[in-house]
Order: structure tokens, then sequence, then C-alpha cells
């Protein structure tokens, strides 16, 4: 039997798996084995993008995967994004049916605007290219699609509180997703309380911090002295508390790899959990930005 945890519940009414396979800046070649070898262990919920350059190798994987009988379509839950230079009320469907296509499915799980950005169709994200975006039009050709059905769920990423507010209080369907940054270092406990509030639920990319990058101070989490007291506690890895620590916010948790052992250990996160006084150790580690 699944853990209580294993899925969360959107504003939809719709199950959301609490952890997804991130496929950002996941190298081709590698990203459909990846997709495979995650499903194949049990991973139930792939995040995509069309800006990730991947989704076509994506699609072949999942292909596969309902071709040799391993999971059935409507077992996964597939999100993907509206690219910042397709945010024109008009290019809203063509971007998702270009998505569709690739990804060779006839449905997304969720659909999200991938930031509140716009830039000129077709150009890259250099200053010049910049345009101003009008959010409430694009979100309109978003509830379109969500109505058509194409789109079973609809919502938002990179959204800070202020935006998502101003979103609320204009649509329609109200957003079921943000997805943004989130771990240890970047709690975003102002977003986390709003979205609790409204009934979006806060889906965390990076949940690992992205060892390894650099545009926030103090990320290298997995080396947290914090982190690697509780996960010695625990006899767990860090990577593994701060995937738990994401699902215990009520975070649906989207790690990367495309390591096959990590890929594992990164679901194993169900029949234990981080206890009280150790949560409480999280708020002693210095936040990044809020
Ligand atoms: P790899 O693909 O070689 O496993 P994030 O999801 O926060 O962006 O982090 C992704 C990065 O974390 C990737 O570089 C990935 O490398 C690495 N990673 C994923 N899972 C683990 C893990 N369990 N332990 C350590 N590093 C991991």
């Amino acid at each position: 039997m699944a853990a209580h945890d294993s899925y969360l519940t959107l504003n939809t009414g719709t199950k959301i798996p609490s952890v997804g396979l991130g496929t950002w800046q996941a190298a081709p070649r590698l990203v459909g084995d990846a997709v495979f070898t995650a499903v194949k262990a049990g991973y139930r919920h792939i995040d995509c993008a069309s800006i990730y350059g991947n989704e076509k190798e994506v699609g072949a994987s999942l292909k596969k995967l309902f071709d040799e009988g391993i999971v059935k379509r409507e077992d996964l839950f597939i999100t993907s994004k509206l690219w910042n230079d397709h945010h024109a009320p008009e290019d809203v469907p063509e971007a998702l049916d270009q998505t569709l296509s690739d990804l060779q499915l006839d449905y997304l799980d969720l659909y999200l605007i991938h930031g509140p950005f716009r830039v000129k169709k077709g150009s890259s994200m250099s200053p010049e290219n910049f345009v101003n975006p009008d959010i409430p039009a694009t979100w309109r050709a978003m509830e379109k699609l969500y109505d058509s059905g194409k789109a079973r769920a609809i919502g938002v990423s990179n959204f800070s509180s202020k935006k998502l507010e101003d979103l609320l209080s204009v649509a329609r369907v109200p957003p079921a997703v943000d997805q943004v940054e989130c771990h240890p270092v970047w709690q975003q406990e102002k977003l986390h309380t709003l979205c609790q509030s409204k009934a979006v639920h806060l889906s965390a990319y990076s949940p690992l911090g992205s060892p390894g990058t650099t545009w926030i101070k103090n990320n290298n989490i997995l080396e947290n002295p914090i982190i690697i007291s509780v996960a010695e506690k625990l006899g767990k890895t860090p990577a593994q508390v701060l995937l738990r620590w994401g699902i215990q916010s009520g975070h649906s948790v989207l790690a990367k790899s495309t390591n096959e052992a990590r890929i594992k250990q990164n679901l194993d996160l169900f029949g234990w959990s981080i206890p009280h006084d150790l949560i409480a150790e999280f708020s002693k580690i210095e936040q990044a930005s809020e």
C-alpha cells in the first residue's frame, strides 16, 4: 500500500505524487534513460519543460514504458511548462500542442507558466528581448487549455507571493501549483504560508539545492552540518533528509538525477520520517533569501 504522503492532493481534487523526477539540466542521451529507470523503479511523476530541450527524448522513453507495459498513462503524472516567449494568448495553445507532440501524449497532468517574465516570440532571455508580461491574459489562455482537458491542472512557476496573490485575485480557475526553488536553505516561508491558506500546492525544484551551482550562497546543503547530523541520527543520506523535509512540509519534491543508484535513493522516502525535535533543527539553518 502507498504511504499516506506518497501522494498529495491538488485543488482540482487530483492526486500528485510527492516525489517527481526533475529533467532540468539532464544531459541529452542521459535523460531518456533516467526517465525509463525512474519509472521502472516506481516514480510516477516526471517534471518537464519545453525550454529544457529534451522533451522529445523524454517522450520516446514514455512511449517505450507504455509499449512495454511497464506503466499506464493514467498512472503517471506529467508536468510541462509554457516558455516565456509564448505568453501571447494566441501562442499558448500552440506551445502546449508542441509539448504534447514531443512527449507523445494527448494530455498533461499539469501545465505551468514557466515564469512571470516575457520575451519576444522566438527570442532568447537577453535583456533587449524582454517585454512586459500580461499574466492575466496569458492565464485566460491557460484556463482554456484546462477547459479543453489537454491540461488537467494549470499553475505557475517562479511566482513570488505577490505575483501569486495578484493572479489569484483575477483567476477564474485558481492555479493548482506554484513550482519554485525550495529546500532547507531557501525555505520559502512566506510563500509556503500563502500557498497553504489558498490551497495552492507548492512544488519544490532543486530540492537538493542543485549541488555545484553557485547562484545562491550557502547552497552546498548536502554538506550542511545540521543536515549531516540529522542524516546520521536517522541512518539516511543527506539527500534523503532534504527530500523528506520537503514532503513533511507538504511539498512535492522534484529531484534531478541521471544516476540509477541516486534515482532509487531519492525515492526511498517512505516508511520513515524526521521526528519533530529534528525538524526543529531546520529553523537554525541560515537562509539564502526569502
Ligand atoms: P546526478 O544526476 O549525477 O545524480 P537538484 O535536484 O537540487 O537540482 O540537484 C540535482 C543535482 O544533485 C545533480 O547534480 C545530481 O547529480 C545530484 N544528486 C541527485 N541525487 C543525489 C543524491 N541522492 N545525492 C547526491 N547528489 C545527488
